[in-house]
């Protein structure tokens, strides 16, 4: 085992953990869920289900997997010979392979974006509006499961390379880059006629948003947010030395999520109030309102062709995570070459997602359980895979690890090791399960 690769750095680490964490998930899925589910209130809910839920479990992956030092199912293996543990790595890697399905589809949408901001093609023609463009590009087969490849064959380019040059350098150059540019972004939207309308909706409370769907939305939101409950941080943090401070790094990851999707939150409502769009048109909201955002700044063309390169770059760190996860849990001790695996497991990815890819063109007539095959992906994986996936984590840190070993693993002040041992014995495992059965019936 000692040759397996490991970060470089502690900044290294952090940023490809913070990378896997920040993508359309802060950018795309948390303004569009927050703008369906009432704004304030689904924000409230999100920030309290990480800070209560989703990070002390990512805290609790971090553990396991720097423990291990293998890949997800070995080490529960590894850690609990002979018991049925080593199904929650193969829980997270099912679940892994059905969102990067979804995911790269998603990603494929930006890519198609990005090229028609570089042939200057974002505007609508006469005749058409923002939302009549989106639907025109998701809707077309051929160019959906072309963009849905394209965007596959970059994330299995960069998982073949490994983890150093691969997924470590990605994350350097790209997260501070997003960061400076949603800063930007923000100012442009904050400052258009009626603006503060927005600003409202997301922080003014309107307690009739308050359900338990509401609730089991938030939740889901704050797992895949964090990337938590799939075994995909257990993964990383197998390539993590021993010293390294995994609490800190945990807080770290959580606070970057919530700053990014508040950030993006004000770049898109205020735009949303002041142009006068509708808040709740759901997955295509960022693709309507950023377009009509950037028109309203001098060399907007040109910055939004920045700005997809950077939005394709986090949602590429992502999808990196996704695939690694799956990858190495095939390639687990059998010494099989990574490349080949990753080319192989990422082509099967690619053809599980071609449903997911014409969801909303010709395939838009098919629906299981009232939702599109788009939709019931990505329902099923963020409201169930990863809800059970973080409550099984919960138990076996919380209960299966004696108190000695998470103290050691965690290493931080008898106050901060309490409160968090509460939270994963009793809050979260609790929190999941009501939220789950109240959420679902
Ligand atoms: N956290 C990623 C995002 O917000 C999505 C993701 C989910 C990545 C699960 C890995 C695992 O975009």
């Amino acid at each position: 085992m000692s040759s397996r690769e490991q970060f470089s750095s502690k900044l290294g680490f952090m940023l490809a953990a913070a990378g896997s964490a920040v993508g359309i998930g802060a950018i795309w899925k948390f303004p569009y869920m927050a703008g369906s589910n009432g704004g304030s209130v689904f924000i409230l809910l999100f920030i309290a289900c990480i800070f209560l839920i989703s990070l002390p479990v990512l805290i609790a992956e971090f553990m396991i997997g720097r423990r291990g030092q293998a890949d997800a199912v070995t080490t529960f293996k590894e850690q609990a010979p002979s018991t049925p543990w080593f199904a929650v790595g193969i829980l997270g890697t099912v679940v892994s392979a059905l969102i990067l399905s979804f995911y790269s589809v998603v990603g494929g949408w930006i890519l198609s974006y990005l090229v028609r901001a570089l042939t200057f093609s974002v505007r609508p023609e006469a005749g058409q509006t923002y939302e009549t463009l989106f639907a025109t590009v998701i809707e077309s087969p051929w160019q959906m499961i072309l963009a849905h490849g394209g965007f596959m064959l970059l994330t299995i380019l960069i998982v073949q390379a490994g983890i150093k040059s691969g997924i470590e350098k990605a994350g350097k150059i790209m997260m501070p880059a997003l960061f400076v540019f949603f800063i930007i972004l923000v100012v442009r939207s904050l400052t258009l006629d009626g603006a503060m309308e927005g600003v409202r909706f997301m922080f003014v409370p309107d307690w009739s948003h308050l359900t338990w769907e509401t609730v089991l939305l938030a939740l889901g939101q704050a797992f895949f947010t964090l990337s938590v409950g799939i075994s995909i941080m257990i993964t990383y943090a197998s390539y993590l030395g021993k010293n390294e401070n995994i609490g800190g790094t945990g807080v770290n990851v959580a606070a970057m999520n919530i700053f990014i999707s508040l950030l993006a939150g004000l770049v898109i409502f205020p735009a949303v109030f002041a142009f006068g769009f509708e808040p709740d048109q759901g997955p295509g909201l960022v693709f309507v309102i950023l377009p009509a955002v950037f028109e309203q700044i001098p060399f907007g063309s040109f910055f939004l062709i920045i700005f997809f390169i950077l939005l394709l770059f986090a949602t590429i760190t992502s999808a990196i995570s996704l695939l690694e996860m799956v990858v190495s849990t095939v390639i687990g001790k059998r010494g099989v070459s990574r490349a080949r695996t990753a080319w192989i497991v990422g082509i099967f990815i690619f053809l599980l997602g071609i449903p997911s890819a014409l969801s909303f063109g010709s395939l838009s007539h098919i629906t299981i359980f009232g939702r599109s095959f788009f939709d019931l992906v990505d329902f099923v994986t963020n409201n169930i895979g990863m809800p059970l996936g973080a409550l099984f984590i919960s138990i076996f840190v919380g209960y299966y690890y004696s108190k000695q070993v998470s103290q050691t693993e965690l290493n931080v002040s008898p106050v901060w090791y309490s409160i968090w041992r509460v939270l994963i014995r009793y809050v979260a495992p609790v929190a999941i399960i009501v939220i789950f059965i109240q959420g679902i019936s």
